[in-house]
């Protein structure tokens, strides 16, 4: 499984999606759709990208009832995607339902994982919105061993987890880490965040990198960085 940077596109438009990735000429960066393109530009964003050579994760966070979410699968192993997600928090069973609907009858699927908490959510929003009263890392481990259980490939954490996931749950779960910052960059609306080159260190598979890359003002040079500083 090979380490990869992935580019968070979350544009409002088709449009505006297209020409960011007109930048790279040289490179075929991995790119997440989130629900605010996917929503506004529909499946045939998903078709335009792939025709540019691009790998796809389709980041929905599914959230449901077990069978809402299998026949949402469903139609999700449709498209040529490479990855995609649910919120672990919708329990095992919903996992188990999730990967259900995405096999096709080939068995074949994209990757699928789950988010633990969201790298916007701090240990006090957890406690005193959520109820949740554990530790963020116990809670974090204990939906990345839920996700383990129900058979998926591994789970969406801040870097700062991801050693911790990688020995709950072992070396070949994925992990894909959101909340990536370059030190001398803004944090913005994320909380537990590091760098390309320290999650490297921790053992991300995957980061995802948005705002970082999408609002510097040399994309292709911000995301060059990221690629030199996660990959080497
Ligand atoms: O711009 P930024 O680098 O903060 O973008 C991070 C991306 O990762 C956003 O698209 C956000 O929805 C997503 N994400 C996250 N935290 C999670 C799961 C997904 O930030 N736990």
């Amino acid at each position: 499984m090979g380490k990869d940077v992935i580019i968070a596109c979350d544009f409002p438009s088709m449009e505006k999606t297209l020409s960011f990735l007109d930048l790279f000429r040289e490179e075929k960066p991995f790119v997440k759709i989130g629900m605010e393109l996917f929503y506004a530009a529909g499946p045939e964003i998903l078709k335009k990208i792939k025709e540019r050579g691009h790998r796809i994760f389709l980041d929905l966070k599914l959230h449901d009832i077990p069978n809402t979410v299998k026949s949402a699968m469903k139609v999700l192993s449709s498209y040529d995607i490479d990855m995609t997600n649910v919120h672990a928090g919708g329990t095992v069973s919903m996992m188990e339902a999730a990967l259900e609907g995405l096999t096709g009858p080939d068995g074949k699927r994209p990757l699928l994982i789950a988010v633990t908490q969201l790298t916007s959510t701090s240990q006090e929003r957890m406690e005193q919105d959520l109820l949740i009263r554990g530790k963020m890392e116990d809670v974090v481990m204990h939906y990345a061993m839920n996700a383990k259980k129900a058979g998926l490939d591994g789970v969406v954490c801040s870097p700062l987890e991801a050693a911790g996931v990688k020995e709950a749950c072992g070396s070949g779960f994925l992990t894909v880490t959101p909340g990536v910052r370059f030190a001398d960059g803004d944090i913005g609306d994320q909380v537990r965040v590091t760098t390309p080159a320290r999650a490297k260190e921790i053992g991300s598979d995957y980061i995802v990198v948005g705002r970082p890359v999408t609002r510097a003002e040399d994309p292709v040079e911000a995301y060059r960085r990221c690629m030199k500083d996660f990959i080497g």
